[in-house]
């Protein structure tokens, strides 16, 4: 698997330690910035990552996105057509998600969750495989029509 993984200022230091943690995991990870802690705007992060996974359209792509709540990422992810960005904020979310939703980015808010729950949200989204239930599947169909 390989995650594209952003961040703007608000989510700088919880993108290093996933980035950290993604290589200690020995997963594949490509940092599209931002590289400071200088304020920046998280939609130009938001963007790049998720045209990126779209065009990859593959189970191996998946991205990562962190702000300082999760919210302007998931915002501006879910406008890119074939991304489904899940803000996760527990692990229950984090595993139903993929399981139910198979959601290609994980949004995440450095300033919203303590950095262990974080790296647990991290592994459990990375680790849970989507259900192919007929019942998803559909849902998920039905997601992208008008
Ligand atoms: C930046 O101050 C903050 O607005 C941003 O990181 C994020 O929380 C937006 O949703």
């Amino acid at each position: 698997m390989k995650i594209i993984i952003g961040s703007d200022h608000g989510g700088f230091n919880y993108k290093n330690k996933i980035i950290d943690y993604l290589k200690s995991q020995n997963i594949e990870v490509e940092d599209e910035g931002t590289y400071s802690s200088d304020s920046c705007d998280y939609p130009v992060f938001a963007k790049k990552v998720a045209k990126i996974v779209a065009q990859a359209n593959s189970d191996d792509v998946r991205g990562i996105l962190i702000c300082g709540t999760g919210i302007g990422m998931s915002i501006t992810a879910n406008k890119v057509k074939g991304i489904r960005a899940a803000l996760c904020s527990d692990l229950f979310s984090a595993k139903a998600t993929r399981e139910h939703n198979n959601s290609n980015i994980l949004c995440l808010g450095e300033r919203v969750l303590d950095e262990n729950l974080m790296l647990k949200i991290v592994e459990i989204w990375l680790d849970t495989p989507f259900s192919n239930e007929e019942r998803h599947i559909r849902r998920i169909e039905m997601i992208e029509k008008d």
